[in-house]
């Protein structure tokens, strides 16, 4: 669909999501716990931890901007006569408000999915794909894909934050236990190689799996 991206921006006039921190379960582990493949982990509680913040901010923004120019495309009439649709963006709203209250595998999964739709705005502006001359005048009029390089950049910088993190904890076991979590620092290996922003996110979702998989897939 050559405009998709306009479903996007067309959303988001929405209730604003009321934004706190987080909780999730309480750090409460004891020490033999935390060192092992399970939920208990410190290295699965940190990044949790830290994807939970960056997805709230980077989605916050997100929503923030594609809301601004939503506002803007109807104050500047780019749109005549044109309803902007607004399904997704109430949908991404919601699942951000959600975060917040739910258990770990339930922001997981909102989680999974405000990336996921952050993963096809950057996809639906790409360069690589042809637009229509008008869907292309907007995205350069309202500096879409800088945002959106902005954005990547920030996953990235993000990605490779996880993947130090678990070059810092392998440090610190034992020869034993490494070999016992050998899969991950496996894992490790290959996904700190990826460059490429679409793959690099499909490899991290695998990470939480480690420690407590997760089966519930809508
Ligand atoms: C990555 O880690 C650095 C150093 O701790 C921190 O300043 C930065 O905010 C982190 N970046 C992201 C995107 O999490």
């Amino acid at each position: 669909m050559k405009n998709n991206f306009i479903i996007y921006l067309g959303i988001i006039l929405v209730v604003q999501p009321c934004l706190t921190t987080p909780v999730p379960k309480s750090v409460d582990f004891t020490s033999a716990d935390d060192e092992q493949l399970n939920e208990h982990n410190k290295l699965y509680k940190q990044v949790l931890n830290n994807f939970i913040d960056f997805t709230l901010k980077s989605s916050e923004e997100f929503l923030d901007f594609t809301m601004k120019i939503q506002e803007e495309i109807k104050r500047n009439n780019d749109f005549p006569d044109r309803e902007l649709p607004n399904r997704r963006h109430e949908k991404f709203a919601k699942d951000l408000a959600n975060i917040k209250s739910s258990e770990s595998e339930q922001t997981l999964l909102n989680m999974y999915r405000l990336t996921e739709d952050i993963l096809s705005a950057d996809r639906e502006v790409s360069v690589k794909i042809i637009h229509s001359d008008e869907a292309e005048n907007l995205i350069e009029k309202y500096k879409i894909r800088e945002f959106m390089d902005k954005i990547r950049g920030r996953y990235m910088e993000f990605y490779e934050n996880v993947s130090n993190s678990i070059e810092l904890y392998a440090n610190e076991l034992s020869k034993t236990q490494k070999q016992d979590q050998q899969k991950l620092f496996d894992w490790n290996e290959d996904f700190s190689e990826i460059k490429d922003f679409h793959s690099k996110t499909d490899q991290f979702m695998l990470f939480f799996e480690y420690f407590k998989p997760c089966c519930d897939e809508e």
